[in-house]
């Protein structure tokens, strides 16, 4: 082999990999078409668009200036990548108390429209966040009973951020083995004037005083309260239909 074979064998295996995994899903993926769901097939009609409610924005920038994306990924992997499907409630819920349907999905492009960056995340040392708003609420309407409003449960979901962003290992209900890093510096100490504040945190703290949380901290729990990706793909963007997904726990 001479140097000029050497040097072209280089480029092409070179270039060819990087226009199949760089260039082509780059044109590809950038400016998606609208997909329609089919009659007949899907539940729904019209066109497919993404669900997004809550102070999303500001959140996902609170997110990502606290490198949250270093331990959190926020992809739903497709079954032959990986079985994200089968960890418990990764990619939307088993069984959905409402509709009484297993919403899980994989992610799709159609997830992160409309954000700079996609934050699929750096590594994965915490869970995958993708579905972390139906996640946390489905958990806590199952130790409360049948009996919580919709409300409630919303309410005690959000509360259940709050403490777990102040200090993951406050109680063993949080998880006091939590390697998830405190971020305190979100809340502020302040006197109690008159009442307690309905947001205050349920912490020891000096008396008179209370914690609750800053613009920031309500801004990201609103974000993570908004990540919900199980509503349904049309049918021909669905690649995980009920059989492929896997179930085993952990
Ligand atoms: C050093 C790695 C690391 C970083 C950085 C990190 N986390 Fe975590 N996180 C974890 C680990 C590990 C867990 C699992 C243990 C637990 O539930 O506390 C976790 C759990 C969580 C959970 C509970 C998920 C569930 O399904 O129960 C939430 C919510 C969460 N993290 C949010 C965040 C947010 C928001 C940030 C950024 C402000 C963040 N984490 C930054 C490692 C991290």
């Amino acid at each position: 082999m001479n140097f000029r074979q050497f040097a072209l064998g280089l480029t092409l295996s070179f270039g060819i990999a990087w226009l199949a995994v760089v260039v082509v899903p780059f044109f590809k993926l950038r400016n998606p078409s609208p997909v329609s769901y089919t009659e007949g097939i899907d539940e729904n009609t019209g066109i497919y668009h993404p669900k997004r409610a809550g102070r999303v924005t500001n959140g996902y920038e609170v997110y990502a200036a606290n490198g949250c994306y270093q331990c959190h990924t926020q992809v739903v992997r497709n079954t032959d990548a990986g079985n994200d499907l089968g960890r418990p409630d990764w990619g939307g819920l088993k069984l959905d108390a409402d509709t009484g349907k297993d919403t899980r999905r994989e992610s799709n492009v159609f997830d992160y429209a409309g954000l700079d960056f996609a934050p699929i995340g750096v590594a994965r040392l915490g869970p995958d966040l993708m579905n972390v708003g139906r996640r946390i609420p489905a958990r806590i309407r199952e130790a409360a009973g049948p009996d919580a409003t919709a409300g409630e449960v919303d309410g005690a979901a959000r509360d259940w951020l709050y403490l777990h962003l102040y200090n993951p290992r406050l109680s063993p209900e949080l998880r006091d083995w939590s390697s998830c890093p405190s971020y305190s510096f979100l809340f502020e100490e302040r006197e109690i004037t008159g009442q307690r504040s309905d947001d205050a945190l349920e912490v020891a703290t000096e008396p008179g005083m209370e914690i609750v949380p800053g613009d920031k901290a309500r801004a990201l729990v609103s974000y993570l309260m908004s990540l919900k990706h199980d509503n349904p793909v049309p049918a021909s963007m669905d690649y995980s239909p009920a059989d492929k997904k896997g179930d085993t726990e952990g």
